[in-house]
């Protein structure tokens, strides 16, 4: 029998893992739909919310999923806590790929902070040139401190664009090089850079490249994410799905009430 796993996506590694587990089981993978044009995922996709924890209850029951796997974006929050919770309500098995962030290595020169409106504070009162490479959603807060210059970049446009006397636009989508990072720091001569915590390979180029030119970093700590059974990479969470085979989490129909 094929079993249906259910991926929550929105990153590289959602994609890759569907593509690994595509060979085991019936997999779907789900976007939020925020980005206009997200690149291929080579699995079948289903975007949009599903209407809160009781929506996606709903959901994996009805889909008859037999395991959801959370590989959202670290601060993905609402969606992970959502999963969390629907996960418990349907008695589908979840299991979640969460890759450790960075850790801060000498010469690095960072600022730790809990909120994006924090970072905005963290700035200071002098102007300063700043990088913010942070998605649309999150930069808004950084009205609340327009004497900076901003280079802000972003998959999608900033819409609309913040209320700010001095902001520079660009559009590009990762992975972004050491060097790529460095020549654009430079280029704009940036000061400081504002940076989610996310962990991985494909962003960390700009924390390199800050550390090289000896910039801040103003880091915007991770938010707190459910406690349920995970792994860090694609080929650990692979491995566990092998090992245990899709049956291991699948709990009897009668116990979830199907
Ligand atoms: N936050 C980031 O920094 C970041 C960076 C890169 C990629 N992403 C990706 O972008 C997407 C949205 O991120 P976010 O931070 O806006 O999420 P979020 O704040 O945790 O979630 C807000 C709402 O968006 C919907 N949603 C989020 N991810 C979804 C998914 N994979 N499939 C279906 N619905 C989803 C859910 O709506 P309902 O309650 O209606 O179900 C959720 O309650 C995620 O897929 C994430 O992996 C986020």
């Amino acid at each position: 029998m094929t079993h249906r796993i259910l991926i929550l996506g929105g990153t590289a590694e959602a994609r890759q893992l569907a593509g690994k587990l595509a060979a085991r089981a019936s997999v779907t993978l789900s976007l939020a739909g925020r980005t206009e044009s997200p690149v291929e995922q080579g699995v079948p996709v289903r975007t949009g919310g599903f209407g809160g924890a009781d929506g996606l209850a709903a959901y994996l029951r009805e889909m008859r999923v037999d395991l959801m796997i959370d590989a959202t974006h670290p601060y993905a929050a609402q969606i992970s806590a959502n999963a969390a919770q629907a996960a418990r309500a349907s008695g589908v098995p979840i299991l979640a790929l969460r890759r450790p962030g960075w850790e801060p290595v000498e010469g690095d020169r960072w600022t730790l902070v809990d909120t994006f409106g924090d970072a905005a504070q963290a700035l200071g009162p002098l102007p300063r040139r700043v990088f913010l490479a942070l998605g649309r959603q999150e930069v808004a807060v950084f009205e609340a401190a327009p004497q900076h210059h901003y280079l802000i970049r972003s998959v999608d446009p900033v819409e609309p664009t913040l209320a700010v006397p001095d902001a520079e636009y660009l559009l590009a989508r990762g992975p972004f090089r050491e060097p790529d990072e460095r020549a654009l720091l430079e280029k704009h001569r940036i000061e400081v850079v504002v940076s989610k915590n996310s962990g991985g390979a494909a962003t960390y180029g700009k924390i390199a490249a800050a550390r090289a030119l000896g910039l801040d970093v103003v880091m915007v700590r991770r938010p707190d994410l459910p406690d349920v059974p995970s792994a860090e990479t694609v080929e650990a969470l692979t491995a566990i799905v092998d090992q245990f085979g899709v049956d291991h989490f699948v709990e009897p129909a009668a116990e979830r009430g199907v």
